[in-house]
């Protein structure tokens, strides 16, 4: 079974970006952890960053001919962007939002995000480890456990 895992904008400067919020592992350091989770559960990803919403969308109409779900952290668009809630919701695949700081206890603009509500899950608040759960979740909903 494959998963994509998409990173949405700012994302690619993990490790060097407010490190006291997102935490010192790079995008390569959180892509080597997934693929190791992946690995260890029978499956495996292909990852994707861009921070432009529109090769986002594209991206997502793209590889949901080959993948059975995604693990996307939006970053900022998560606050903002109804195309990629429609985008998402459109490929019809279960996908499970992530977020590495607890976006709940900080400005009030980014308790909103336009893709929970239409979510298998949402996991946010454990750094890497909200990449690392969010897939096992989503694994095991595919899985029908
Ligand atoms: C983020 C939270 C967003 O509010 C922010 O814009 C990001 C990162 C996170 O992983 O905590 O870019 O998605």
């Amino acid at each position: 079974m494959k998963i994509a895992v998409i990173h949405g904008p700012n994302l690619r400067l993990l490790g060097a970006r407010e490190p006291e919020v997102y935490g010192t592992d790079t995008l390569d350091d959180v892509n080597r952890k997934l693929g190791a989770v992946a690995q260890e559960l029978g499956a495996e990803i292909e990852t994707f960053q861009s921070n432009h919403e529109g090769e986002l969308l594209d991206y997502i109409e793209e590889a949901a001919a080959r993948v059975s779900g995604f693990l996307i952290n939006p970053g900022a668009f998560t606050h903002t962007s109804i195309a990629l809630r429609d985008a998402l919701v459109g490929v019809d695949r279960p996908f499970v939002e992530v977020h590495l700081s607890n976006t709940a206890g900080r400005e009030r603009f980014r308790r909103h995000s336009y893709l929970s509500g239409v979510a298998a899950g949402v996991v946010y608040g454990f750094g890497v480890q909200s990449y690392l759960l969010g897939l096992r979740g989503l694994l095991g909903r595919l899985d029908g456990r």
